[in-house]
């Protein structure tokens, strides 16, 4: 159902504080759960640790360090048995998805409350998507009861990504959007959300590669960013997602660099079954055709745009095919395992989507 006439839309039930300098909220927002003492989780950022621990104080019952990407198994135990050794009542996840993915492992088994201050644009933060991995396999589901209650998005946080991941980031938000826009659940009110995020991320994010310094740039590309994880949130995705679920999990390549090679490959793919979607997209960036308009957008962002550059072998194109194709998910337009290695080659060389 996938018109305005009729349609579903459920929204999900989290907060949102949004502004630079919106960290320093965080104890009153701590004050709005009852947390007293609350389980750290960060990505390994001295200043920040320090910062926070002088302005919290014994409100951060613990600081735990070890977030990696994907959510190891072992890690996701080593956080639980901490947040119940220091009997944390919240959980605060500063970093990207995977700091906010390691919080999700630990509020999955206990119920503890999250506050999430998302550094990259990655979009975690705004889903009740978890992910843990065990062995080679990453086991993923939906449960409320991992949705962060606060979502304090401060783009002075975003000041220091470093290069290789801020492009990347980025691509991987868009992508959210551009799959929400032809997702099986797509409805107008979150298409609204995708365009918008798609139009906020791009034109913020030229923005930052003219001025990385600029603030008001970081704020428009972090809002984009905000209405990407609220598409991921809500609506389904599609075969955009299952192939970056694929190479990322499977061959061990980075998230975010494997979305932004992917993206313009999958929607030259899918132009001709989501005709709607890609004008939308392509009016969100002021191009002639979305998948060019992608390609382009990367470039700009200096992404890479070959998974040859990134470590893929090409040897294990069959297999990926293969594993992409092994079960059935949603997309506009059917594919088989030769459609994938076609699309996944045309990734690996890195040549423009024709
Ligand atoms: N469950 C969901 O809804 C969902 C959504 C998107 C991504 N994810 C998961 O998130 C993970 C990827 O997250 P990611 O792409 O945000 O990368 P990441 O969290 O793995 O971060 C990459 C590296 O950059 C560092 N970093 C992050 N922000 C920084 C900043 N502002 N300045 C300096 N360094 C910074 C981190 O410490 C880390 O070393 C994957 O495991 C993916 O599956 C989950």
């Amino acid at each position: 159902m996938n018109d305005k006439r009729s349609f579903f839309y459920e929204s999900l039930p989290n907060r949102v504080v949004f502004g630079v300098g919106s960290l320093q909220r965080l104890p009153e927002e701590l004050d709005r759960l009852g947390s007293q003492q609350a389980l750290l989780l960060v990505g390994s950022r001295k200043a920040l640790i320090d910062d926070l621990m002088q302005r919290l104080g014994r409100r951060i019952a613990e600081v735990f360090l070890d977030s990696v990407m994907h959510v190891p198994f072992e890690v996701a135990q080593k956080a639980r048995a901490r947040a119940g050794q220091c009997r944390a009542d919240a959980l605060i996840a500063i970093g990207g998805g995977s700091a906010i993915g390691l919080a999700k492992a630990v509020a999955l088994e206990s119920g503890l409350p999250i506050v999430a201050v998302p550094t990259t644009y990655a979009g975690s933060e705004m889903t009740p998507i978890w992910g843990i991995t065990a062995g080679a396999v990453k086991q993923t589901g939906r449960d409320l009861k991992v949705l962060p209650k606060v979502v304090l998005y401060d783009p002075s946080l975003t000041m220091d990504m470093p290069q290789s991941l801020f492009g990347a980031s980025g691509m991987n938000a868009i992508a959210h959007c551009v799959e929400g826009l032809y997702a099986e659940k797509a409805n107008p009110i979150s298409s609204l959300m995708a365009a918008e995020g798609i139009r906020r991320l791009a034109d913020g994010m030229r923005g930052i590669v003219r001025d990385p310094q600029d603030l008001d740039h970081r704020s428009e590309a972090q809002y984009g960013a905000c209405l990407a994880g609220m598409v991921l949130g809500t609506v389904g995705m599609a075969l955009h997602h299952k192939l970056s679920h694929v190479l990322g999990g499977s061959f061990n390549l980075p998230h975010a660099a494997v979305h932004a090679i992917l993206l313009p490959h999958v929607a030259q793919f899918n132009a001709d079954a989501a005709p709607n979607a890609m004008a939308k997209i392509a009016d969100a960036l002021n191009a002639d055709r979305a998948p060019q308009g992608l390609y382009d957008l990367a470039v700009t962002l200096k992404v890479p745009t070959a998974l040859n550059d990134i470590g893929m072998h090409k040897a294990d194109l069959d297999r990926a095919a293969e594993l992409a194709t092994a079960s059935e998910i949603f997309n506009p337009r059917p594919f088989n395992r030769r459609d994938i290695r076609r699309l996944l080659e045309a990734a690996y060389d890195g040549r423009p989507p024709l």
